[in-house]
């Protein structure tokens, strides 16, 4: 191991970097895949995802990410209108063309909830091809984060996007705590999906010392400065 750590800043992690760069450049090149980053809390998930997605723009990709949330739970959807938002709300009403229209309820908060909103067959369909439509403009990494908590409908579309991805130019990349959140075969039907799992493990001792070497040196990096302003202020009088 580098005990520098990568350019993303993180330790022990170039093969998982490694491998989402390849799956990002397949995605660029015209191969979608679902890939699932899987581990307890505080092994690393989040700060990959972060890694991923600055990898991604710097190889031209749109990122675009949502968290999985327990108290959004009970809004259809809800992670999946977080996650395209941006996206939707910068491109005019074309990205809504031909079945891509039946998504238009999902990002329409005057639109009924339940029923229509959670129509499950057109909107999943109309939801796909809202992404086909907008990954033909540029191509994208969409980052699902704690997809233990997703809402079940975000979860069918995760699930239906996955066994689709191949012929989209889009790398969908979840990360989720196996064993947590409201359904226990939820993580398990994930990776069952996923062209790819990603299971880092825990830091050596050696990173792990890296790790709070490198924080200990930020917080006396800090207090060096704190007592730096402390010293300024005093000297001119404020
Ligand atoms: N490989 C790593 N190198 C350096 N710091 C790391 C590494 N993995 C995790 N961390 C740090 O550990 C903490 C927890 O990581 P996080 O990505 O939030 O974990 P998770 O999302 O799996 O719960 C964060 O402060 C993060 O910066
Ligand atoms: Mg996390």
């Amino acid at each position: 191991m580098d005990p520098e750590g990568d350019p993303a800043g993180l330790v022990e992690r170039a093969q998982e970097l490694s491998a989402l760069g390849e799956l990002l450049e397949a995605a660029r090149l015209g191969t979608g895949r679902f890939a699932l980053l899987e581990g307890p809390a505080g092994i690393g998930k989040t700060s990959l995802l972060d890694a991923c997605v600055k990898q991604a723009e710097q190889l031209g990709l749109v990122g675009l990410r949502a968290r999985g949330d327990e108290v959004a739970m009970d809004s259809p959807f809800s992670t999946v209108r977080e996650l395209l938002w941006p996206a939707v709300s910068e491109t005019e009403a074309e990205v809504f063309v031909g079945a891509a229209q039946f998504a238009a309820p999902v990002f329409d908060v005057t639109a009924n909830r339940g029923e229509s909103r959670d129509r499950a067959g057109a909107v999943l369909h109309g939801l796909y091809w809202l992404v086909a439509n907008l990954a033909e403009r540029r191509p994208m990494l969409l980052v699902l984060d704690d997809a233990h908590w997703l809402d079940p409908a975000s979860g069918r579309f995760l699930l239906y996007l996955a066994r689709r991805i191949d012929s989209l130019p889009v790398l969908l990349l979840a990360a989720a705590r196996p064993g947590e959140g409201p359904d226990p075969m939820g993580v398990p039907a994930l990776s069952a999906t996923a062209d790819a799992v990603l299971r880092p493990s825990p830091l050596t001792e050696f990173g792990a010392g890296v790790v709070s070497w490198d924080r200990g040196r930020m917080t006396s990096f800090a207090a060096h400065a704190a007592r730096r302003r402390a010293a300024i202020r005093s000297t001119s009088g404020r």
